[in-house]
């Protein structure tokens, strides 16, 4: 036996407890929906989960201790699942750095949205049932999390905390948290409708300590979320120390940057970057709010920062269809590199410490006579239609996607190719309702791809028909 275990377990408490609300709100009633009626609701009712109280007993709590990060190893993975058109379970606290699998055992399509602080965290379609979709939890906060499809009264809570010590109640309001160290610590209670309680315990080695916590009537919503996410993240500044080089790097770019972008991005852009430049109404879509910190056009996963590289492609190539130009024949390269830098620093998102690693994007298979048929049957299967429309030039939609979802026109917003359509799938469009589609493999992304190619009303698609495809360079 291990000679420290004694040690250790001399040095480590339990902590157990009850949280309780007696109070006057109304607790929701089980109610039938009228919107995708063959699944939604179709075994039972749809029971909300927002104030699940028995006897006094708050389900649905998360009890967290106030303790320093850990460098902690790997987690058992996290689930989330959706059935019934409910999201299983509907708070889960999880650690740092887990990984959180996604499945979908409804027969429809769903999409699981996340956003911290409002800000999207990933979004990615899930209209496949018995398919999963993984996903790093790298974000210390709490997560949101809600479908876009349709489904507004879905909704279920991830909180990503930085250590391991930490639980949630159960339907008779009891949480435990075991071998937590022994030592005064605070404790927060979090509850997405009663609010935030702050608490003190004290964990002797060796015994277990009980506290009680009770709501009350409190204050909801977003400002005691992000009190709890601050709380999680700890003092701030903390996780930057080589603050001062930074610092002059980024004094730099503000300096060199701000003439170049007032003299060349600002009447559209805005000259704070929020994209109220003064010809912003008179273009046919705004100009992008860098300050949001969502970037359509990336190489990176959905909801992350994109590289200083996919700016610079953006700057320089422009937005095809869209009022934003092509600099590259009017900026020097190191000019166009500055202003991406400067783009990226307007954002709220700390993109400097954030890692923005680009997807690899594997090499076009050959082409095959069956790819397009695929790729038409996945174009239904995933339910593409619902905003692009059964053509693909956003007629018929059941969602208002605008000009931008229509993929007949024969070139991308994003890019020239088949790949960027690809990338487009793979990524997703952040700051508009276009999910990632990872749940399928790299096969049928470039069946759906090819297929989304072949809409095209110029006809730049029609080459794909040629089974000699793949030997030919993408239009
Ligand atoms: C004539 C107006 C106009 C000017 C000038 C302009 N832009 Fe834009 N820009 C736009 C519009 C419009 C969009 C959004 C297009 C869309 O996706 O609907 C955009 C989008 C962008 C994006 C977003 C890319 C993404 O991935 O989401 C970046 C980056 C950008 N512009 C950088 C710049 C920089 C840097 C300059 C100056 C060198 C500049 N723009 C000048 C109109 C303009
Ligand atoms: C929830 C609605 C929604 C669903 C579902 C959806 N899209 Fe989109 N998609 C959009 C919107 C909106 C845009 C335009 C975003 C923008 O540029 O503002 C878009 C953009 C795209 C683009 C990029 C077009 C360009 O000009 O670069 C491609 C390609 C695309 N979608 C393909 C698909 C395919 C294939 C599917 C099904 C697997 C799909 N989409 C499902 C809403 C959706």
């Amino acid at each position: 036996m291990n000679v420290l275990l004694p040690l250790l377990i001399a040095q480590t408490g339990a902590l157990t407890g009850t949280v309780r609300y007696e109070g006057q709100l109304e607790r929701p009633e089980p109610f039938a929906v009228d919107v995708d009626r063959k699944s939604c609701g179709r075994a039972a009712p749809i029971r909300p989960e927002d104030l699940v109280v028995e006897s006094g007993a708050l389900a649905n709590a998360a009890v967290i201790l106030l303790v320093p990060p850990e460098a902690i190893s790997p987690q058992a993975p996290a689930r989330l699942d959706q059935e019934n058109c409910t999201f299983a379970p509907h708070l889960q606290a999880v650690t740092h750095g887990s990984e959180l699998i996604i499945g979908n055992s409804d027969p429809i399509i769903h999409n699981v949205h996340a956003r911290v602080g409002g800000e999207t965290v990933f979004n990615l379609g899930m209209p496949l049932p018995r398919i999963t979709v993984k996903r790093m939890l790298d974000r210390i906060g709490v997560h949101e999390i809600s479908c876009d499809s349709g489904h507004w009264w879905m909704r279920a809570y991830v909180l990503v905390i930085p250590h391991r010590f930490h639980a949630t109640t159960g339907r008779d309001g009891t949480f435990t948290i075991p071998e937590v160290p022994a030592g005064k610590h605070g404790i927060a209670v979090w509850h997405e409708r009663l609010g935030l309680i702050e608490q003190e315990v004290e964990v002797k080695p060796g015994e277990t300590a009980q506290v009680s916590v009770s709501f009350a009537e409190t204050k909801t919503g977003r400002d005691t979320e992000q009190r709890l996410t601050e709380l999680l993240r700890g003092p701030k500044g903390s996780a930057t120390e080589p603050a001062s080089r930074l610092d002059d790097q980024r004094a730099q770019v503000q300096r060199e940057g701000r003439g170049l972008f007032q003299g060349h991005c600002a009447h559209c852009h805005g000259a704070r970057g929020d994209g109220r430049g003064e010809s912003a109404p008179f273009l046919s879509s705004p100009p992008r709010d860098f300050t949001r910190g969502e970037f359509k056009f990336r190489t990176t996963s959905s909801g992350r920062a994109p590289t200083a590289q996919d700016v610079l492609r953006t700057i320089s190539v422009g937005i095809p269809g869209a009022d934003m130009p092509a600099f590259k024949r009017r900026l020097t390269r190191d000019q166009r590199e500055l202003l991406a830098q400067y783009v990226l620093a307007f954002s709220v998102k700390p993109f400097a410490t954030q890692s923005a690693e680009a997807i690899s994007i594997p090499a076009e298979p050959p082409g095959s006579p069956g790819s397009l048929v695929r790729g038409r049957e996945l174009y239904e299967k995933l339910e593409c239609a619902q905003c692009h429309g059964p053509d693909g030039d956003g007629n018929g939609a059941k969602e208002k996607s605008g000009r931008a979802a229509d993929l007949t026109k024969g070139y991308y917003r994003g890019g020239r190719g088949i790949r960027v359509v690809f990338r487009t799938l793979s990524t997703g469009l952040s700051g508009s309702p276009m999910p990632a589609f990872l749940q399928i493999s790299d096969q049928e992304r470039w069946d759906l791809a090819r297929y989304v190619v072949s809409l095209s009303r110029r006809g730049v698609g029609q080459w794909l028909l040629d089974p000699d495809v793949g030997r030919r360079s993408t239009p």
